[in-house]
């Protein structure tokens, strides 16, 4: 069956990683970048990709295009309305707003450009959305700092949460300031862990205050982890086409996300970079239930985890309940 027009959440979406790739030809040449003739291609991930890494790579191509406060407004914007087609009620976006301070651009503007196209996007389309900022393992832990308080700072524009993604082989323990941060003023933690890492990245994102767990397919390795995760009432943020696209899992036969739903496991189905997979919410309940053998009672389960997990107030969570039992009856 098609999902596309059921109502569902996206709680796990990069802002970068989403872009449309030819707005990021026409950002580039806005910025006059001189790009070269394949470029809107080189802005999505190669079908040789073989991990996490070489999956990021695709990131440095394009991210010089997209670091201004018109631009993060467009990708913004857009994101909604590629939302809205996609039956997408809710979303919750992120990026690291310190990945162009080299280049002089502030982190304050880049978080307000995206704000300003989430705005914009919902009076358009409808489509509710928060804005989750993000560290990045492999850059200095300042700057998950500085997005720890700006992640407080505008708490009530739009900004629900803090994250830290890349390259899972950098240690999280280096960025233990960011997160005491974000503990301290209450500001919900999501963390990337056991994507390409171990189960012992799992336990340590629960330590760290995370609440929801992006991806976290490697904790089957640790029964225990698993455990001290359902425990807690912690939800996986699961990315079936990425996790594949970045061997996270070596074949989608294996991936934990069906056992994990029928277990009671608090799991979600998330895009993780649409833009940058070519890929869609609705292509991934589809493999869900082609691949994994789901079917539509337990893919609602999944979403209703999602309106559960999602860091909005208990009235937005209601109201979303609600259309979802009714569009999924
Ligand atoms: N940044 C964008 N996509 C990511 C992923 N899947 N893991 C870590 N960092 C990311
Ligand atoms: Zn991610």
């Amino acid at each position: 069956m098609s999902y596309q027009h059921l109502p569902k959440l996206d709680l796990h979406c990069h802002l970068d990683g989403a872009v449309r790739p030819e707005t990021l030809v026409a950002l580039a040449a806005e910025a006059g970048l001189s790009w070269p003739p394949d470029a809107a291609s080189r802005c999505r991930v190669a079908a040789t990709c073989r991990s996490l890494p070489e999956f990021l790579k695709t990131f440095e191509f394009f991210l010089p295009a997209l670091g201004s406060r018109a631009g993060l407004r467009r990708a913004a914007l857009e994101l909604c309305r590629d939302m809205k087609a996609d039956g997408v009620i809710y979303f919750e976006a992120r990026f690291s707003p310190t990945l162009w301070v080299d280049a002089g651009f502030a982190p304050e503007e880049a978080v307000e450009g995206a704000l300003e196209g989430l705005r914009k996007g919902e009076a358009e389309t409808g489509v509710k959305s928060g804005l989750i900022l993000c560290g990045i393992r492999n850059f200095p832990p300042e700057r998950t700092l500085v997005a720890a308080k700006l992640a407080y700072k505008y708490r009530d524009r739009g900004v629900v949460g803090l994250d830290i993604a890349g390259d899972e082989r950098s240690p999280l323990a280096a960025h233990r300031e960011g997160f005491a941060e974000a503990r301290k003023l209450g500001v919900p933690i999501t963390i990337h862990a056991g994507e390409a890492g171990p189960a012992s990245n799992v336990r340590e994102a629960l330590e760290f205050g995370a609440t929801r767990i992006g991806h976290g397919v490697h904790v089957v390795e640790d029964p225990a982890v698993l455990a001290e995760a359902v425990k807690r009432g912690a939800t996986f943020e699961m990315c079936l086409t990425s996790n594949l696209m970045t061997h996270s899992v070596d074949q989608m036969a294996n991936h934990p996300f069906a056992q994990f739903l029928r277990d009671g496991v608090r799991v979600t189905l998330n895009t993780d970079d649409p833009g940058v997979q070519g890929s869609t919410l609705t292509q991934d309940f589809e493999r869900a239930e082609k691949e994994l053998g789901l079917g539509k009672p337990e893919l609602k389960r999944a979403v209703l985890h999602a309106v559960d997990a999602a860091f909005a107030s208990e009235s937005t969570r209601a109201s979303l309940r609600a259309r979802i039992e009714e569009g999924w009856r």
